[in-house]
This record gives C-alpha cells, structure tokens and sequence, in this order.
C-alpha cells in the first residue's frame, strides 16, 4: 500500500502517520523528519535545508526529490510506504510518478486531512516533540502525562524553530500558493480522499483506517 498524506501545516499528517504506520507495518518517509535530522548532525544537507526550513520556505525541489528518490530505492518500501509532506509541488508529484513507474508502482491513496486556518496556529504554537523519538504531543490537545516529557520513551520534549507566530504565517502562504494547487492534481486522478482532521484524533485514525482498508 502506498500512500501519501497532505494537508495544511499542523493538519495532523505526522501524528497520524505515526498510527497509521504502526498499525500497517510500512515506513513513514517525512521529508520534514529527514531535513530536520540532517539539520541536526550539520551534515551538508542540514546546512543547505536551514536556510530554508528556518524562514519557513520550501527546500528546492532538486534536493527534496533527491532525498525521496533515495529512500524510496531501500528493500522496506518494496511492501508499501507513506509519504508526508511529499510532494509539496507539481514537480515533485511529477518527479514521483516517475520514479514509482521506473520501478512498476503507483500511488494508491492520497489523504487530505481538512483543517480551518484558524485552527493551524494554535496547533503549531502549542506542538512538543520528543528530542530522542520524535513523538508528536500538544500543551493542550495531546498533553503528555508529565509536563516537557515524553510518555514513550522518556526523552525531553522540545519546540520546532518554525512553530513561531511569523513562521507558521510564510508556511502556509507556501502551502496556499504552491502546495493546495496539488489536491486538483490528485483528484483528477481519482485517487484524493478528504478527512475532516477538526474531529478528535482517535476519530481521525479511525476514519483514515477505514478508507486504507476499502470500507469507506
Ligand atoms: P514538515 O515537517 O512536513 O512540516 P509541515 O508540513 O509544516 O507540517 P507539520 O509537521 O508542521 O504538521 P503536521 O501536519 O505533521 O501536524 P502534527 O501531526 O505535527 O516540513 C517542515 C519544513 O521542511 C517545511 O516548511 C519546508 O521548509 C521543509 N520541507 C518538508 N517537506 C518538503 C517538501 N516536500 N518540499 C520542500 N520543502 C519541504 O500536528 C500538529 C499539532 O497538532 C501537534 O501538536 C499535535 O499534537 C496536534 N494535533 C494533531 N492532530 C490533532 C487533532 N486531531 N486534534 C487536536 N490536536 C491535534
Ligand atoms: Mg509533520
Ligand atoms: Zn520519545
């Protein structure tokens, strides 16, 4: 099964994806995860991704396409995959189908998750994540059992450089001019599922679950 999951900054494609895959036994690819890790150890590709990850602008498309070409190469995607926060332009959709088709795959799901603008600041504002496992957690709506740390594995929660005010604003002007053009793209293809992400989310992953599953 490969999916990939769109939606606004702070729709919930990383908290859900975390479900989803662990239920389904396939890798979770985020290009955010990857450019955040590399951004991290200072590799080469960390420096060039700060000067556009930190202004909440997309990475260009020539590295991001890179990175996924690569992993999408590894044995564990041979059984299915889920993609979040790629493809975020025309291009990168494109560059996708191309390397799925070199290798005999396709897309078979795209899962927009629906969120009000207004609601997306305070989702970003308020996120935590664990340093050392990546858990998504929010001060208010997913609270952790004990403040600033995580339930899973204990490590210390910490707040994303882009989840500022003035970043969350640039990102989702990227999202409206260069990302929402995309959902047209997948439904022409027949493949978009929209799913209300507002509703709780145990309800979500429920939902989610069930159109993976064909019941929906
Ligand atoms: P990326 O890491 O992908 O960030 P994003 O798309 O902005 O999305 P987020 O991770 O912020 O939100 P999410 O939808 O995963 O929400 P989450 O589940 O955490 O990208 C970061 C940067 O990397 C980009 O700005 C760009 O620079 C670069 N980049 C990445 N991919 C790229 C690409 N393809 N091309 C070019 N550049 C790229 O949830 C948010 C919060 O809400 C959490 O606190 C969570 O607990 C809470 N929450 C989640 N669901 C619910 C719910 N149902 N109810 C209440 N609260 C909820
Ligand atoms: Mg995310
Ligand atoms: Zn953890």
């Amino acid at each position: 099964m490969n999916v990939i999951f769109m939606g606004p900054p702070g729709a919930g494609k990383g908290t859900q994806a975390e479900r989803i895959v662990s239920e389904f036994g396939i890798p979770h690819i985020s290009t955010g995860d990857a450019f955040r890790s590399a951004m991290s150890q200072g590799t080469p590709l960390g420096v060039e991704a700060k000067k556009f990850v930190d202004q909440g602008l997309l990475v260009p498309d020539e590295i991001t396409i890179g990175i996924v070409r690569d992993r999408l190469a590894h044995d564990d995607c041979k059984r299915g995959f889920l993609l979040d926060g790629f493809p975020r332009t025309i291009s990168q959709a494109e560059a996708l189908d191309e390397i799925l088709s070199a290798s005999g795959r396709g897309i078979d799901h795209v899962i927009n998750l629906t969120v009000d603008r207004g609601l997306l600041l305070a989702r970003l504002t308020g996120r935590r994540i664990c340093k050392s496992c990546g858990s998504t957690y929010h001060v208010l709506f997913n609270q952790p059992k004990a403040e600033g740390v995580c339930d899973k594995c204990g490590g210390s929660l910490y707040q994303r450089s882009d989840d500022t005010e003035e970043k969350v604003g640039t990102r989702l002007d990227e999202y409206v001019s260069k990302t929402a053009p995309l959902l047209a793209f997948y439904s022409e293809q027949g493949k978009l599922r929209e799913v209300d992400g507002e509703q709780e989310i145990e309800a979500v992953t429920g939902q989610i679950d069930s159109l993976l599953r064909g019941q929906a």
